[in-house]
């Protein structure tokens, strides 16, 4: 029996519970929200979906921590998405009560689950996630990294014409300012994107990866993103439920990689049941290990910020 919660249900929540529905990698995924009715409402539309879509994966919607009991993996949504204008980390002190809380509920009930956290400021909101449940380190990771890849790929696809298929693109660092695009591994139809594109374009689209959620927060008004990122986050979870050992890029802790150490910060890992299984250490270029650098910098500063608050359940 393999089981899926994903708390809020919100729109990257119940997003992302249909799409590990639809994939019929579990038995059973669990909706949960402080919202009454909420879940239970999107359960009950998205089963009564499955004759037509085709698959048997069963939603249960609840307000109780009782019914996600024994969860092999869940995905933390809950908390205030962005306005236009404010950054992820003015995000903090909400959220970090919000995952305080939720982490501490779900861990009386599933001790062993695996957790990908997504809520923003999503590097700080890892860091907590572990702290508070105690996990093992290789059992909590955040969804970040394959959300910013697919955003430099679509940009890519634009820019160079090639089949969205046919891009790599990888993304390492922290989710937000000092995010780091990594050209030198991007691949347009197997060639170095070096070869589609010239050094100025490639920045631009940088640039425009690094800002990517802002530019759909500002577009929208009311809330962040949720297509991609929902995409992203069940990949994630697939790739662990069904013990892959796909390579992707994700939040990670790091224990020495790149000469980086003690931060969650994104890079390149299998995933697998025991969810990170391993993290790779691709070789970058100079410059994209010293941005690498600095972002971890960033994050460890800015889980001091977190620290300020007292929030972070030590
Ligand atoms: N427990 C469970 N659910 C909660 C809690 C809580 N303590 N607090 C809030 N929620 C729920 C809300 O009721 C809401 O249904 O979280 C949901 C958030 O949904 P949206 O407002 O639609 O936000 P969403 O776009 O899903 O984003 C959620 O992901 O990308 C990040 O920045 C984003 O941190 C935000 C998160």
């Amino acid at each position: 029996m393999s089981k899926v919660t994903v708390v809020g249900a919100g729109k990257y929540g119940s997003t992302t519970a249909q799409r590990l529905a639809e994939a019929d990698i579990a038995d059973e995924v669990v909706i949960t929200d402080i919202v009454e009715g909420l879940p239970q409402g999107l359960a009950l539309d998205m089963n009564q979906s499955r004759p037509v879509v085709g698959y048997r994966t069963l939603v249960t919607g609840t307000n109780d921590y009782a019914d996600t009991a024994g969860s092999d993996v869940v995905v933390i949504t809950a908390g205030l998405p962005r306005k236009p204008g404010m950054t992820r980390m003015d995000l903090l002190e909400v959220n970090a009560g919000i995952v305080t809380n939720v982490v501490n509920q779900l861990m009386e009930y599933s001790p062993e689950a695996i957790l990908i956290v997504v809520t923003n400021p999503l590097d700080q909101m890892t860091t907590l996630a572990a702290e508070v449940s105690g996990l093992p380190r290789h059992k909590v990771l955040g969804q970040a990294g394959m959300l910013d890849s697919a955003r430099f790929a679509h940009f890519i696809s634009g820019a160079t014409g090639a089949d969205i298929l046919d891009i790599e693109a990888v993304t390492l660092g922290s989710h937000g300012a000092t995010m780091v695009p990594v050209p030198s591994l991007c691949k347009v139809g197997g060639k170095p994107l070096a070869e589609a594109l010239d050094a100025d374009t490639i920045d631009e689209l940088v640039d425009r990866t690094r800002s990517g959620g802002a530019e759909i927060v500002g577009l929208l008004k009311t809330g962040s993103a949720y297509y991609a990122p929902s995409a992203a986050a069940a990949a994630m979870v697939e790739a662990i439920l069904t013990d892959s050992g796909a390579t992707m890029p994700v939040c990670a802790w790091t224990e020495g990689q790149y000469g980086i150490e003690g931060v969650y910060l994104g890079v390149l890992a299998k995933l697998g049941a025991s969810g990170v299984a391993e993290i790779l250490e691709t070789p970058l270029t100079e410059t994209e290990v010293a941005a690498l650098h600095e972002a971890a910098v960033a994050v460890k500063e800015k889980v001091e910020d977190l620290r300020q608050l007292g929030q972070d359940g030590e």
